[in-house]
């Protein structure tokens, strides 16, 4: 049997003693699979996507990449799996006094050539994003869109398995959300696992993928693709 690239089995998270933000949430993602997370304001997206990246941890249940339990992995495991996952946080996680380009070159620092995205590619995707004339500006003088923009764009600087976004185009005007989404669509059909949040349901009725829906503590996969 092949193993699922991501398998939750059971997750549960709770910030407060007796208060489950979520829980009995278990899913699997396949290779090249698109699952979008939707949910209301506070339902918990961020907490499962950053719990997903291995950036917090659950309260209860597991979580295996590839087979690997995030929990019981060691150090340079669950270093590994993370250089093969992208992560846009929805607070972007950017430094305001670092450029544009410092934040591409940290993002490939220790990467193996054959792991970055080729510069060909990188280049397109730094011409999509409208940022090419501002690669040497810091992250503190542009625009809430397009620190956004960066943050995609960091995403693909690496070679993953999995991209796991956090409204990724909630900053973005009509044209640059739609670009963007294209880009993220090539990406998955490459192969790449894609998990997205978002509370677009616009973005979802013209793009329809896998829904998984937070609601009230609970998580449900609907199939709606
Ligand atoms: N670090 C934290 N400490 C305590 N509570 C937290 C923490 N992070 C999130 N929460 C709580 O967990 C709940 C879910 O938050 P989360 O950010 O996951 O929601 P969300 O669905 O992403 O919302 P939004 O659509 O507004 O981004 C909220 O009630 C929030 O207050
Ligand atoms: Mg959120």
């Amino acid at each position: 049997m092949k193993t699922a690239l991501l398998k939750v089995e059971n997750l549960a998270k709770s910030y407060v003693p007796g208060e489950m933000v979520w829980k009995h949430v278990s899913f699997e993602l396949g290779r090249g699979d698109f699952l979008y997370i939707l949910g209301g304001s506070g339902a918990g997206k961020s907490s499962l996507l950053r719990t997903l990246a291995s950036f917090e941890s659950p309260s209860d249940g597991r979580v295996l990449c590839q087979g690997v339990d995030l929990r019981t992995s060691g150090r340079s495991e669950l270093e590994r799996i993370r250089q093969r996952i992208s992560f846009i946080p929805q607070n972007l996680g950017l430094i305001p006094d670092l450029t544009i380009e410092d934040h591409l070159e940290l993002s490939r620092l220790g990467i193996r050539s054959s792991e970055r995205m080729e510069e060909g590619a990188l280049k397109n995707v730094i011409a999509l994003t409208g940022l090419k004339d501002k690669l040497g500006k810091r992250i503190s003088a542009l625009s809430g869109g397009e620190r956004q923009r960066v943050a995609i764009l960091r995403a693909f600087t690496r070679k993953v398995d999995l991209l796991i976004a956090d409204e990724p185009t909630g900053a973005q005007d009509f044209e640059m959300t739609w670009k963007l989404m294209d880009l993220f669509v090539k990406l998955n059909l490459s192969g790449t696992a894609l998990l997205l949040a978002t509370h677009d349901l616009e973005m979802v009725r013209r793009l329809r993928k896998r829904c998984a829906i937070l609601k009230d503590g609970s998580f449900k996969v609907e199939d709606r693709a």
